[in-house]
């Protein structure tokens, strides 16, 4: 919830700024923490009829005594009300900075990155900051742990594209956790995990440090994604939505947390940690077919209408986090939910839960249970076909063009110009001429 890279910093007017351009308009301001200081910014809004669609909260990294907001507001408001609104807000806020996605060529398509940097913009975009637990978070009662909590969630935070990933020691408690997750997780894999993870993982112990004694660096896995598939890890500082995460996997980045879960219940996490990136997820992307599945939900995802943004997450949900295949006539488990649950990887390829073929158009409307084990999967035949029916499924989201990643530029071409396809038309002949080439020596 904070936005870096602001390059608006208007006083008056920027609402109807805002308003004639029909774009998101959000509103990022701090106030003193006290009891009552979002309800008495709410009550400006209210007493001036202007609607806010979204409202995110935490403790503000610029004035350590304040509490920061992003709001984001209804443009469908008065103009003027906007703006009086916002002027009286700025009045009780010790800052106030208007955020405005600005939107790109057609008014009706949100804002999405186009070159890998952007992602800066949003990555500190978060739901929760990393050291805010809940009350029945393990870790809750812990100063030591919290105080650690916000550790990472500092070093997330001042993360930018192109710096190496911060490198942690990791204490003894710490590695112990991970030993104890490794350990017993390590031990399922070879009757449990798909091919793919079983074939990814003693590369992983061999290039990445990953063994019982020791929790692997973010870096160090990443540059080894990076020469499989061009997956890269990037930290992230809490939870972020569907959209930037989505968005995120466009560019074969994936936001990984990089604390552990607390020490008193190892096998046991209510929110992604690193045993969960680094077990689960980081294997699957070093393999090409589940790099190009992951990255296809990603490209599907930009610029997609809200509803088509739910649709995908919750593919993404029973695929990349809780999808099981079939290998040679037996099930297996490469959701990396599945492959970080010492409990559900177990229980998954039991008859207690129902299976249903995955097929994007259906898995899309499926709705789950994310403080349980799953009572449906869906099971991909392989990440090609995953791939495949993903893709057609794509087709049917409603844009008004087509989108397409360079990966030499590490950048997103919007193919709605003439010339554009016809560079693509040029592009795939070439490739079509090496392809013949190959196939001629071959034979
Ligand atoms: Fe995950």
């Amino acid at each position: 919830m904070h936005c870096e890279n602001n390059d608006q910093s208007l006083t008056n007017g920027f609402a109807k700024q805002s308003i004639r351009d029909k774009e998101a308009l959000c509103v990022l301001f701090c106030m003193k923490e006290n009891v009552g200081a979002l309800a008495e910014a709410l009550r400006i809004f209210k007493e001036f009829g202007v609607n806010l669609s979204h409202i995110e909260s935490r403790s503000s990294k610029r004035f350590s005594d304040d509490y920061e907001f992003l709001i984001e507001i209804d443009t469908h408001s008065e103009s003027a009300n906007i703006d009086k609104a916002l002027a009286n807000l700025q009045e009780i806020t010790t800052y106030m900075q208007i955020i405005s996605r600005e939107p790109r060529g057609k008014e009706s398509v949100p804002w999405f990155p186009v070159k890998i940097k952007e992602i800066d913009r949003f990555a500190n975009h978060v739901l929760s900051y990393g050291s805010e637990l809940d009350a029945d978070h393990p870790g809750f009662k812990d100063p030591v742990y919290r105080e650690r909590r916000k550790y990472f969630a500092d070093l997330a935070f001042n993360y930018k594209h192109g710096q190496p990933l911060p490198r942690v020691d990791y204490t003894d408690e710490e590695i112990g956790t991970w030993r104890a997750v490794y350990n017993q997780l390590t031990g399922l894999y070879p009757t449990h995990a798909c091919r793919e993870h079983n074939h990814i993982f003693p590369l992983m112990i061999e290039n990445c440090g990953y063994g019982p004694d020791n929790i692997p660096q973010l870096e160090d896995v990443s540059n080894f994604l990076k020469d499989c598939t061009g997956f890269t890890l990037r930290p992230v500082a809490g939870l972020l939505t569907s959209r930037d995460f989505l968005a995120g996997l466009a560019f074969r980045v994936f936001h990984s947390t990089q604390y552990i879960r607390h020490a008193s219940v190892p096998l046991y996490t209510p929110e992604p940690d690193i045993c969960h990136e680094l077990l689960g997820h980081a294997p699957l992307f070093a393999d090409p077919a589940f790099a190009q599945f992951s990255q296809e939900i990603g490209l599907a995802s930009l610029g997609a209408p809200d509803e088509y943004i739910e649709k995908l997450a919750t593919c993404y949900w029973f695929t990349v986090e809780f999808g099981i295949c079939r290998q040679d006539g037996q099930i297996k488990a490469y959701g990396a939910g599945l492959l970080s649950s010492f409990g559900e990887l177990q229980y998954c390829l039991t008859d207690k839960p129902e299976i249903r073929p995955f097929d994007p158009h259906v898995t899309a409307e499926q709705k789950y249970p994310i403080t349980e084990y799953q009572p449906i999967y869906f099971l991909a035949e392989s990440f090609e076909k995953a791939k495949e029916k993903l893709r057609e499924f794509a087709f049917s989201i409603p844009r008004p063009f087509t989108v397409r990643y360079n990966s030499y530029t590490q950048s997103i071409e919007i193919l709605d110009r003439k010339n554009q396809l016809e560079e693509l038309v040029r592009t795939i002949k070439g490739e079509m001429e090496i392809l013949n080439d190959a196939i001629r020596k071959i034979q």
